[in-house]
């Protein structure tokens, strides 16, 4: 598994409006067990700013622009996310930032464990400490 990559949803679009379906182990590589929603952001601010040891997500702007960026020491890797039809997967280890760039915006996440706070690493540091022993 790549540590993060595109993910291009179905769209059933009629005269209605759009509609995108997303099963776990189908879509998703993995079992969903959690889903949280990131809104009320006002634009040009940047949340995030942490890495998972384990955790495995798939990201998804439902509505506006979100710029996440995804890096390591030695690499930094910007993705615009302006298309519900598309997710962002995150494998663990891997730093994440993210920009609402347009107010309104919606992130949508779907993460593959339950909610525990020991999982994470919010110090870049730290991270770059904790990657080099683990990856
Ligand atoms: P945090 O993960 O720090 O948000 P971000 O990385 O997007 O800036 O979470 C913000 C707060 O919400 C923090 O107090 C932890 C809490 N939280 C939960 O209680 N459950 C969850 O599933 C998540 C993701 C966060």
């Amino acid at each position: 598994m790549k540590r993060f990559k595109l993910i291009e949803f179905s769209q059933h679009k009629d005269e209605y409006g759009s509609l995108t379906p997303i099963e776990e182990n189908k879509e998703v590589p993995f079992r969903i067990r959690r889903v949280y929603y990131i809104y009320d952001v006002d634009n040009g601010i940047t949340r995030g700013y942490h890495s998972h040891k384990k955790l495995e997500q798939i990201l998804i702007c439902l509505s506006g622009e979100i710029e996440i960026t995804l890096k390591s020491r030695d690499e930094n890797n910007k993705i615009l996310l302006d298309n519900p039809k598309v997710g962002l997967y995150i494998g663990p280890n891997l730093w994440r930032e993210m920009k609402f760039i347009r107010n309104n915006s919606i992130l949508l996440v779907l993460a593959s464990e339950l909610y525990d706070e020991s999982d994470y690493i919010r110090n870049f540091d730290d991270y770059v400490i904790y990657k080099g022993d683990n990856d």
